[in-house]
């Protein structure tokens, strides 16, 4: 009978210490030690052992029972602990990976033309000028020449909060703002970068949409001080090739006025969608200070003159990117937006 023990415990200790996993520990135990284990039947059979052995079978039995108990204790816990070894090596931060680069953004088409338009006009000593969006029907209409009831009003559609006050309909209350605030003091020589609103929307019209004033105003400046330093512009800004023209045009606000058309990229001028099949885009008005104005704004039309313009900066940005319809611009396409980076 102590020969079986003996046997059973080197069995059992070199069972227990190759269980591969938890569970096959789980069943080693019951083989040895569960209710119909091994351990278990030596155990049960000390009745069919002589009397006088009992005692010393008895206690070596119970104490193998212990130590088995222990060693088996002993196997899960180191299983345990390289089950966890297991998860962490698959789970660790592997600090050598490349880390994910951050979205770098970059500037707004329209942006990168309105720094473009402002780097032109400050080389030619323009400072930059600024007016509300919410302007008065004063600064708007009246001061420009163009009173209550005149016809002229409906060339721009607008948004009016009160009677009194709209959102601008263009730039060209600036001018009016920047003469007051220095006159009589000569020369004025602003441009005015800003947003505008008015109830237009198709591909070449938006509601909401970008001008860029400039008004200067000095003694002996004439129409040829106007037609070079937009010439001028559009060369700086379109290329030698460009080709311009100046299109007589009504402005309550400027006498003689103009328009001023590019040729359309899109068609080489053969005309298109874009522009309306005419081969040409108008991307500005303009004309000589009306007299009246100057008047308004605290300046005596007997002693100076002034020209003034108004561009569109999308009609801008469309020649220049060559962009067919305005509201990409808008509509905040990543597809399309990153095609400037
Ligand atoms: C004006 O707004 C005058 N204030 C311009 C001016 C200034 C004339 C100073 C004389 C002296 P006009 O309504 O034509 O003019 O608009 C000027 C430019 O804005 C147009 O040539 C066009 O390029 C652009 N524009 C007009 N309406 C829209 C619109 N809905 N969406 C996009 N661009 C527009
Ligand atoms: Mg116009």
């Amino acid at each position: 009978m102590l020969y079986k023990l003996k046997e059973l415990e080197n069995d059992a200790r070199s069972t227990i210490e190759g269980a591969k996993d938890l569970e096959e520990l789980k069943s080693i135990k019951v083989q040895y030690l569960g209710k119909k284990g091994e351990l278990t039947g030596i155990l049960r059979s000390l009745g069919s052992v002589p009397a006088e052995e009992r005692p010393v079978i008895g206690q070596k039995a119970n104490a193998l029972r212990q130590e088995l108990e222990r060693a088996v204790e002993l196997k899960e816990k180191s299983l345990k602990d390289l089950q966890r070894q297991d998860i962490w090596e698959e789970e660790r931060i592997d600090v050598t990976l490349p880390g994910r680069p951050a979205a770098i953004g970059q500037r707004h088409p329209l942006t990168m033309i309105i720094d473009e338009i402002k780097d032109i006009f400050t080389g030619l000593g323009f400072q930059l000028a600024y007016g509300p969006d919410i302007e008065t029907d004063y600064y708007n209409f009246e001061a420009l020449n163009i009173p209550a009831d005149h016809p002229a009003r409906d060339m721009q559609d607008s948004f009016y909060i009160t009677e009194q006050y709209l959102l601008r309909t263009h730039t060209s209350p600036v001018q009016i703002r920047s003469m007051e605030k220095q006159a009589p003091k000569l020369p004025v020589r602003i441009i005015c970068l800003g947003k505008v609103y008015r109830r237009d929307d198709d591909a070449t019209h938006s509601p909401m949409f970008h001008q860029c004033e400039g008004l200067v105003v000095d003694r002996d400046i004439t129409f040829a001080d106007l037609k070079g330093t937009l010439d001028l512009f559009a060369r700086e800004m379109f290329g030698p090739d460009q080709r311009v023209r100046f299109r007589p045009s009504f402005f309550p606000f400027t006498e003689p006025s103009a328009e001023v058309d590019i040729s359309c990229i899109m068609c080489g001028g053969k005309g298109c969608r874009t522009c309306s099949y005419t081969g040409w885009l108008e991307i500005l008005g303009s004309g000589m200070v009306h007299p009246r104005v100057l008047e308004i704004a605290g300046y005596n039309p007997g002693e100076v003159t002034g020209f003034a313009f108004g561009m569109g900066i999308e009609r801008i940005a469309m020649l220049k990117y060559g962009i067919g319809d305005l509201r990409l611009f808008f509509s905040n396409d990543l597809r399309f937006l990153k095609q400037f980076s």
